[in-house]
């Protein structure tokens, strides 16, 4: 009695497992069948409902057939919105492809759920909207092909996100602003014709022209080098136009130094002169005061008063032999000066 209870458990607890397989299998199918039913396509799928969803046309199942390993859909006239709660729901999804077909709008927000992706066509669409967040959720992933689409908004750093990815494929979609850094091991890389400006990051400079062609505003690697105001966030694109915006900059401050300098010194000169009528003011009334001294005082103070009056420097007045004439002429000169201020106070 034992043993006929036990193989009689064994057989209900295999039923209950194999049955619980088979419900996990059925949510996919019903997935399957929701996104069929939702979104509008060409009449060539026939996919048979009382059929196993590993036999569908485009569906491919893992080994035991327990869960769909890949959907691949390609020009299949899709139509329209892929709905939520559809594709999203196949959570063991490694390859998924919808390339070149007519489906719009945003991809949706439950794709994060296909952690297990590893290759996401999405080409020849017409799906819009900014880069879709989900995506830089599925680290997963190594191909990621959106180009041809009507995408738009800037290439966020987050797809550094996707530390596997070798393929990278988002041209001929609206892109706008500068191309991001992207670190990850690419070997396939293509950008060209969207919006993008600014210069290309040194870690993607390595890809040829055709990556980044039809892209008016992108400069820098391949294409021709940034123009200065250009500000580049990576050296390696730019470093050749980096000195002469440096120069550019230099002879810009030396401009200003110059005007800066030449300002200053005509004030010191100004301020000099004023120095100058205030002196020989101030000395012409003491010397009114004292009395007949100021011709001895004069030649006294001839080189240290009147460097710019006195027609030679200096050492002419100190160190002469035929030091008189001079001396006169210079005293004289400095009279003269003298007058001409005292006139002026
Ligand atoms: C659908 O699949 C079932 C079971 O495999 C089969 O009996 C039936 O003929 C199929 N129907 C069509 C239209 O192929
Ligand atoms: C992802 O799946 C989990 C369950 O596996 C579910 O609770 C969650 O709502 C899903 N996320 C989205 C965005 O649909
Ligand atoms: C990057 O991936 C992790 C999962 O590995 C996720 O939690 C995070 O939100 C992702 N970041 C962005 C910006 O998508
Ligand atoms: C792209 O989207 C814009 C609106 O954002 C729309 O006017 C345009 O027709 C779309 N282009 C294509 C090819 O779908
Ligand atoms: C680059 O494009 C962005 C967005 O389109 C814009 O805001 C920015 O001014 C552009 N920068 C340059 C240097 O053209
Ligand atoms: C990138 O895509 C464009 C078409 O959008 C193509 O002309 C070009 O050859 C591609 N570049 C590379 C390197 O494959």
């Amino acid at each position: 009695m034992a043993a006929v209870s036990l193989i009689l458990s064994c057989f209900v607890s295999i039923l209950l497992l194999t049955e619980r397989v088979n419900s996990e299998s059925l949510q996919e199918k019903q997935a399957l069948l929701a996104f069929l039913k939702q979104v509008p396509h060409e009449n060539r799928l026939k996919w048979n409902e009382s059929d196993s969803a590993c036999n569908w046309v485009g569906v491919e199942c893992n080994s035991d057939r327990s869960s769909i390993y890949s959907l691949r859909l390609p020009g299949t006239g899709l139509v329209g919105q892929i709905p939520s709660g559809s594709i999203g729901k196949l959570s063991q999804l490694r390859v998924l492809s919808l390339r070149s077909n007519r489906l719009s709008g945003q991809i949706p927000p439950d794709f994060r759920n296909l952690t297990h992706l590893r290759s996401l066509y999405l080409q020849h669409n017409k799906f819009s909207g900014e880069f879709p967040a989900s995506i830089t959720q599925l680290t997963g992933l190594i191909r990621l092909d959106i180009s041809s689409n009507n995408f738009t908004g800037p290439i966020p750093f987050a797809v550094n996100n996707l530390t596997l990815l070798t393929g990278l494929f988002l041209g001929n979609n609206r892109f706008s602003g500068n191309l991001p850094s992207i670190t990850a091991g690419l070997t396939d890389f293509n950008v060209s014709d969207n919006n993008l400006n600014g210069s290309i990051p040194s870690s993607l400079s390595k890809f040829p022209a055709a990556s980044f062609t039809g892209n008016v505003n992108l400069c820098g690697g391949p294409l021709r080098p940034c123009k200065s105001f250009f500000i580049s966030p990576s050296p390696s694109p730019s470093s050749s136009d980096a000195p002469s915006r440096l120069s550019g900059k230099k002879s810009k401050l030396s401009t200003a130094a110059i005007i800066a300098i030449s300002a200053a010194s005509a004030l010191a000169g100004l301020l000099l002169l004023l120095a100058l009528v205030l002196f020989f003011c101030l000395r012409k009334r003491r010397g009114s005061r004292k009395g007949q001294t100021k011709p001895r005082e004069t030649t006294g103070n001839v080189p240290a008063t009147i460097p710019p009056a006195g027609a030679s420097s200096s050492k002419d007045v100190t160190g002469t032999s035929s030091g008189m004439g001079e001396r006169n002429k210079l005293v004289f000169t400095e009279e003269e000066f003298t007058v001409s201020i005292w006139k002026i106070c």
